[in-house]
């Protein structure tokens, strides 16, 4: 027996933010990050159709990119006392994520991070409020997922709560707050979503369900992310549904330890200065663990199937692996995303010597591969590395080093 679950209601297209006009309650809380939204005028229509809707709105703002545990209590507390019965998210998955974590903090106040981090084990939520979510950035997908991920800056790591119970009850993808997303943020969300749908075909977890999702998002964002970057905006619009595929595949099946080594880096040399972008990290790791996993032969079948729907030859599941690694290669060098972490700059651009030092990598290294392990989605990845595996992967994301084992 397998589940598959996804928001009741989903509006997509141009205009779909107006949805929110039918939303019926009292009090919505609206969460939002850090300027993006305000900016572009989106809060202000979102806030207006709430109150179209006969609400009184109160907003959450400035939670920041990858949030944290504190940012995530303090906003249960302003639930608490405002009492919404709509927790209204929007922006990237940075927001969505930490209204999400917000929600199960404000229905159960007794509970706490790590409660929230036991892999399906939330309580009943929707006694207190429902759930709307509103992207507006193309890769996490978060609108449609049972995910949400925060930071603990004391730990430098990043824990995914997961559980279909804060899949949100409505996901609103409206194309037109996608496309004021600058390049890097394209690149990066882009990769994140394509990262997506190739874990969620070859995870144990796999369906007929997702399947067919996550196939057709690989093919929209193989066909539209590079475009979408250079400012075609028709092909931007596209990527948005592209994404929320990816998502619903993913959200359904799980992921791999793509996802697992992006993060437990991600945050891990903050102390240099940055972070390795999440979507900057699968992408640089998705090549490596392609060909980690392909030596597992159900897995090496599927990555042949999706070279195939990518119309990238290939003879035979060996060559059409290299294939796909070139290609996933190729898109990181027109999207301007480094190949490893050593080239990785502080801006996330490829340099010579990145931020992250060599030999804080190489001491560091025993400790995030033992966290990548232990990472919620390593379960469901096609073949279970052991630590000096793990170990062996990380240094080739570093150097950029062929993977033979
Ligand atoms: N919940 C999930 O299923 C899931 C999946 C993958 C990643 N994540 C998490 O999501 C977070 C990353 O989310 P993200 O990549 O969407 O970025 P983000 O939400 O962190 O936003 C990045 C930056 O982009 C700006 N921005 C957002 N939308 C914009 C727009 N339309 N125009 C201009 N600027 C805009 C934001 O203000 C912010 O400065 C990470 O914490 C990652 O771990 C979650
Ligand atoms: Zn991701």
């Amino acid at each position: 027996m397998a589940r598959f679950t996804l928001p009741r209601d989903l509006y997509h297209g141009k205009g779909a933010l107006e949805q929110l006009k039918t939303l019926k309650g009292k009090r919505a809380i609206i969460c939002v990050g850090g300027g993006s939204m305000k900016r572009f005028g989106f809060l202000d229509r979102a806030k207006q159709y709430l109150q179209e809707a006969g609400m009184e709105v109160e907003v959450f703002e400035g939670i920041e990119s990858d949030p944290s545990v504190e940012t995530v209590m303090k906003g249960a507390e302003v639930m608490q006392k405002f009492q919404p019965d709509w927790i209204v998210a929007i922006g990237g998955g940075s927001p969505i994520d930490a209204a999400k974590a917000m929600w199960i903090k404000y229905e159960y106040p007794d509970c706490t991070f790590e409660d929230m981090c036991k892999v399906f084990g939330i309580p009943e939520l929707r006694k207190k409020a429902h759930f709307c979510a509103i992207s507006s950035t193309s890769g996490t997908a978060t609108e449609v997922t049972a995910f949400s991920i925060i930071t603990d800056y004391a730990k430098g790591t990043k824990y995914p709560i997961a559980d279909f119970e804060i899949t949100p009850d409505i996901a609103i993808v409206d194309p037109e707050l996608a496309e004021t997303m600058p390049k890097k943020l394209v690149a990066h969300t882009g990769m994140d979503a394509i990262t997506h749908a190739i874990e969620a075909y070859v995870s144990t977890a796999h369906s007929d369900y997702a399947d067919a999702l996550a196939i057709h998002a690989i093919e929209m964002i193989q066909a539209d992310l590079i475009p979408s970057y250079n400012e075609d905006m028709a092909a931007r619009d596209r990527m948005h549904n592209a994404q929320c595929l990816a998502g619903m595949a993913f959200s359904n099946a799980l992921l791999g330890i793509v996802h697992s080594m992006a993060h437990k880096t991600g945050a891990a040399f903050d102390d240099f200065g940055a972070h390795i972008i999440h979507g900057a990290a699968n992408a640089m790791y998705l090549p490596k663990v392609i060909a980690f996993n392909a030596k597992d032969p159900e897995a090496k079948k599927r990555y042949g199937v999706i070279a195939d729907y990518m119309h990238l030859g290939g003879a035979n599941d060996d060559e059409k692996v290299q294939l796909l690694i070139k290609e996933l290669r190729r898109m990181n060098d027109e999207l301007n995303i480094p190949h490893c972490i050593k080239n990785y700059g502080a801006d996330s651009y490829p340099t010579g010597q990145g931020f992250v030092p060599e030999e804080v990598f190489l001491e560091r290294l025993p400790g995030i591969a033992e966290r990548a392990i232990g990472d919620a989605c390593t379960g469901s990845n096609p073949r279970q590395p052991s630590q000096e595996e793990m170990e062996k992967l990380l240094k080739c994301c570093y150097y950029d080093l062929d993977v033979d084992f």
